[in-house]
């Protein structure tokens, strides 16, 4: 190909990329979205937002936002509140799994397509489009896996923080972890409580651990379900006189800024990275439903990469600092 014949190519190339985009883009622009988020409880949740915000914006959807304040009652009503307005769609972040049957059906019956974001429900799968999160218990066994291989044969006391109760990442995550760590009998959950995914219960919480194990001594290891009860945990054992991150290692879930700062500092020892960015896959699935009704995925999945202070921490955290965390 000479050059005249490349930059033709090249030319085509990216005019039907634009048309493709722009086709794309036009089975959203305009379209009302109402998006029933949980609240603001931990700074993964904050990027969650903003994210959902910025795609909607990209795409020309109207969004409307409603935050629940942790209540699921705030969330059945803006649920009902958009099947009233006629919305084009309904995303949701269930702040638990049950309890949505009639809410769901009542959409259902609306021909609204409702899609999950980052959590599940216990109910019949066609109340749904689809669903956009991890692989909540592959989440818990990453972190186990990691803490089995980091203690070898010693002997390991761990103190869990769980999420918010009856939520499925506390669910999952719960059940992966103690999946990894079976088989290994140096390694035992001595304490185990929720810390409701926020910083200052996962604080509460680890200090009352403190209290009952020795003053931190009889601690080997905080597995927190997310990144900023674990960033809570780090300064109850600070507080306590003891190193985190040596003295008792900190394993977590999220890969938010302030855990690889926490990294940076010795702080903080492995996180499985959760992306904020749950919207764009059900934006294109959404857009491809609306366009001729091609179904998508019914879990649509997103990665769990481990970070250790052997990647690079201190990138990790410029790359994710203003991305609204
Ligand atoms: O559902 C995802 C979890 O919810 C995140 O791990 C946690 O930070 C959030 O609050």
């Amino acid at each position: 190909m000479n050059i005249i014949t490349k930059l033709a190519f090249a030319a085509s190339l990216a005019t039907a990329l634009t048309s493709v985009a722009l086709a794309q883009d036009s089975n959203l622009s305009g379209k009302v979205v109402g998006f029933s988020q949980i609240g603001s409880e931990s700074g993964w949740r904050a990027a969650e937002t903003s994210v959902t915000k910025q795609q909607a914006e990209e795409r020309g959807v109207d969004l409307k936002f409603a935050d629940a304040q942790q209540k699921q009652e705030n969330q059945i009503k803006a649920i009902r509140g958009f099947i009233a307005q006629g919305v084009d769609a309904i995303m949701v972040a269930p702040v638990v799994a049950t309890g949505w049957d009639d809410v769901l059906t009542e959409a259902k019956e609306a021909e609204i397509p409702v899609i999950l974001l980052d959590r599940g429900v216990d109910a019949p799968e066609d109340l749904y489009l689809t669903s956009v999160a991890s692989d909540q218990v592959k989440e818990g066994r990453v972190a186990g896996d990691w803490l089995v291989q980091a203690v070898g044969d010693a002997e390991c006391k761990v103190v869990e923080l769980q999420g918010t109760v009856g939520s499925t990442p506390a669910i999952n995550r719960k059940q992966g972890f103690e999946e990894a760590i079976a088989g290994h009998d140096n390694i035992t959950i001595a304490r185990s409580q929720t810390g409701d995914f926020t910083r200052a219960k996962g604080k509460e919480v680890m200090e009352g651990f403190i209290k009952a194990e020795n003053g931190g001594a009889d601690i080997c290891a905080v597995y927190a379900h997310n990144d900023d009860m674990a960033v809570g945990a780090i300064q109850a054992i600070k507080d306590a006189g003891l190193k985190p991150g040596t003295d008792i290692k900190v394993v977590s879930i999220d890969g938010v800024p302030d855990i690889f700062q926490a990294m940076v500092a010795g702080e903080a020892n492995a996180t499985v990275e959760l992306t904020p960015n749950m919207a764009g896959p059900a934006f294109d699935a959404l857009s491809a439903y609306l366009a001729d009704g091609t179904e998508p995925a019914k879990f649509i999945i997103t990665e769990s990469k481990l970070y250790t202070p052997n990647d690079n921490p201190q990138a990790e955290y410029d790359t994710r600092k203003g991305l609204g965390y």
